[in-house]
């Protein structure tokens, strides 16, 4: 039987009791695989490796050694969540990266998006890889693949997103404990295993991060502009309860300046746009319609409280023609 087709019979997961049976076989099935071997994960802080870890964590203990890299295009707080639930309360055998110098070092001066998306996803390898040879003795790679990852790589529409971020030289038998479960599935397991709301509810995140919200060459004022704008626009939006009804919502801070007035002094800085929108698949997307009212506090609290901002703007641009990022 073809291991990476999804029987038929398969019960969709959608209560916490198929979730446990699951858990259960899961456990039975990777600890049969890996023995007492290690296993190595990027935990990035995303849904799928987030509910991997937690899984492997149950089945294998310290045996699984979680790589969690911070490149700084993360968002605010996640870095720290990922140490919280990981390490303090999960008692994850965590290593934490911190290559934010790395990889601002990398990009700086870099204003081609495809060639930015190369280097951080190059460096990504090179990071991890460096990591991975410090380890002695793993036999196992896990990864966050998940059922659409196959699909969407069998049809040949992307290269496959989990895989294709790690060296294949590695030559580590895989351990895939979630490749036949939908996204949905998958967050129902996550909340059986009793990962955070805020982790398994996540809207979806690029792997470059906040770097392709940043658009044209980084600068690290830019980039903590993007950062705290868009924590600030999701606090509100979970604070209208939107945050779970609208399916990716984020700002952008281009590269030009505009004059404003700011603390009654001439201001010469960024806007901030906002981006909300609604889809199923990620393919087409339409444009969230937000209250004005929200509107209006996010406008006023990104341009008192983020450095470097003096307009609020909004994308009204639907894809197409607009993609969903800015680059
Ligand atoms: P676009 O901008 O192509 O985005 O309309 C469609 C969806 O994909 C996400 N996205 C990425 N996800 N790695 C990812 O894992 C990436 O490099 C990447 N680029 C875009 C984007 O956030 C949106 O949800």
């Amino acid at each position: 039987m073809d291991s990476n087709k999804r029987p038929e019979t398969m019960e969709r997961i959608t209560t916490p009791e198929l979730a446990q049976a699951f858990i259960d076989e899961q456990v039975k099935l990777v600890q049969e695989q890996v023995k007492d071997g290690k296993v190595l994960l990027a935990l990035s802080g995303g849904v799928d490796s987030s509910v991997v870890a937690a899984l492997l964590i149950k089945a294998i203990g310290k045996n699984l050694v979680c790589v969690h890299v911070n490149h700084g295009f993360l968002r605010k707080g996640e870095p720290e969540q990922v140490i919280q639930v990981f390490q303090k309360e999960l008692g994850a055998n965590l290593v934490y990266v911190d290559a934010v110098d790395r990889f601002l070092d990398k990009v700086a001066g870099i204003s081609d998006p495809e060639q930015k998306r190369h280097i951080i996803g190059e460096e990504f390898i090179k990071v991890f890889d460096e990591e991975a040879a410090k380890l002695e003795g793993i036999h196992f790679l896990a990864q966050g693949t998940i059922y659409p990852d196959i699909l969407e790589s069998e049809k040949g529409i992307k290269a496959h997103h989990n895989v294709g971020g790690l060296p294949e030289e590695m030559e580590m038998e895989l351990v895939e404990p979630v490749k036949l479960l939908y996204k949905d599935e998958v967050r129902v397991v996550g909340k059986q295993l009793g990962l955070p709301e805020s982790m398994v509810e996540r809207q979806p995140f690029p792997g470059p991060g906040l770097a392709v919200r940043t658009p044209g060459a980084i600068t690290r004022d830019r980039l903590e502009a993007v950062r705290e704008s868009d924590a600030i626009l999701r606090e509100e939006f979970a604070k209208a309860g939107l945050a779970g009804k609208v399916w990716q919502y984020f700002t952008i801070v281009p590269d030009f300046k505009t004059t404003g007035i700011k603390d009654g002094e001439r201001s010469f800085a960024w806007p901030a746009v906002i981006r909300a929108v609604n889809t199923r698949d990620a393919m087409s997307a339409t444009i969230e319609e937000i209250p004005y009212d929200l509107l209006k506090k996010i406008t006023e609290r990104i341009t008192h409280e983020v450095p470097g901002i003096n307009r609020v703007l909004m994308d009204l641009t639907p894809k197409p023609t607009g993609t969903i990022e800015w680059e």
